[in-house]
């Protein structure tokens, strides 16, 4: 059993738990992720690590409150346990010195790019930031993307914080104004990753981004979380998640989300009319 020993809410429905998870504290790199089951009923999910202590022998997860099994966790207190934390899964970030690195969060996103941008700053790297939500009282992180960045910018779908817009108007200026970009890292939304990827690609500034398909395992043995990457088939669990956005067919990831949509509804047995299905 793994206890939370804190809880905190970030934002309306976004939660923040640190874990007692001594060996995956002792092992865990940016850019990996664990797999938890609740309780013996609970299916598998995959979460992120958005911090570590190692000292302490802890994790830390941040989650958004999206469908039965987030809004379950969500309910749990300090104190409570979690019956399965699988981990540290997938490969870490590539950490050097690349020069000029652009970190972008959309929304929950912000939360796995806050731990690799912090590593790309302590590895000597100039880290402008980019964080997005669709309005403030989503913004989650602010403070410690600040801390960790040369350069922050904010933005909200509808300007309650920051500047109105998207994440990747910041980025299209940087471009457009010649300003020298070594590598671009974005996590968010599916579609929000294949807009940077469209916006870098005319530049030819490499990109990369984390990809959240459906899990099972997450240890490469059902293909589960398969997608296709410079048209081959990749199991982000075991071969990323990270992978070149140039190179990924974000329009089938899309589609392979999808699939369990009316399973999902029956599963909270509310028919889907709930606002947590609009
Ligand atoms: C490697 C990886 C790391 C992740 N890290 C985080 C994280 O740090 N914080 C966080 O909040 N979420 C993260 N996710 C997404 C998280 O796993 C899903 O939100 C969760 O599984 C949804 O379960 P549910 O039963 O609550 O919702 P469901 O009822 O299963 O789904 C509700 C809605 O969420 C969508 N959804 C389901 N699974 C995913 C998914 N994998 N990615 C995106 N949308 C999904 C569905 O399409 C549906 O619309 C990560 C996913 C992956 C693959
Ligand atoms: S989740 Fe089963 S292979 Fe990746």
């Amino acid at each position: 059993m793994f206890t939370i020993l804190k809880k905190q809410e970030l934002a309306p429905s976004v939660k923040l738990f640190v874990v007692q998870a001594p060996l995956i504290a002792r092992k865990c790199q940016p850019g990996q992720f664990v797999i938890l089951r609740i309780d013996e009923n609970g299916e598998r999910i995959p979460l992120t690590i958005a911090d570590f202590d190692r000292a302490a022998g802890t994790i830390t997860l941040i989650f958004q409150e999206v469908g039965h099994t987030t809004r379950q966790l969500g309910r749990l207190s300090a104190g409570d346990a979690l019956l399965d934390l699988a981990g540290p899964l997938g490969k870490a970030t590539h950490i050097e010195k690349f020069g000029t690195v652009v970190c972008v969060g959309g929304g929950i996103g912000v939360a796995p790019v806050y731990p690799i941008a912090r590593a790309y700053k302590e590895a000597g790297n100039k880290v402008i930031s980019i964080i997005g939500a669709r309005n403030a009282d989503l913004l989650i992180l602010e403070q410690e993307m600040a801390a960790i960045s040369d350069v922050l910018y904010i933005t909200t779908d509808d300007g309650s914080k920051g500047r109105k817009g998207l994440v990747i108007d910041p980025l299209k200026e940087m471009l457009a104004a010649g300003e020298k970009i070594d590598l671009v890292m974005a996590i968010g939304p599916v579609i929000m990753m294949k807009s940077v990827a469209e916006v870098t690609r005319p530049y030819g500034v490499h990109t990369i981004v984390s990809l959240n398909p459906i899990m099972v395992d997450g240890t490469g043995m059902c293909g589960g979380c398969r997608v296709s990457v410079g048209n081959k088939n990749k199991f982000a669990c075991v071969d990323g998640p990270e992978f070149n956005a140039h190179e990924v067919d974000f329009d089938g990831l899309m589609a392979r989300q999808k699939m369990y949509h009316s399973y999902e509804r029956r599963e909270h047995r509310c028919g889907g009319d709930c606002s947590c299905h609009r």
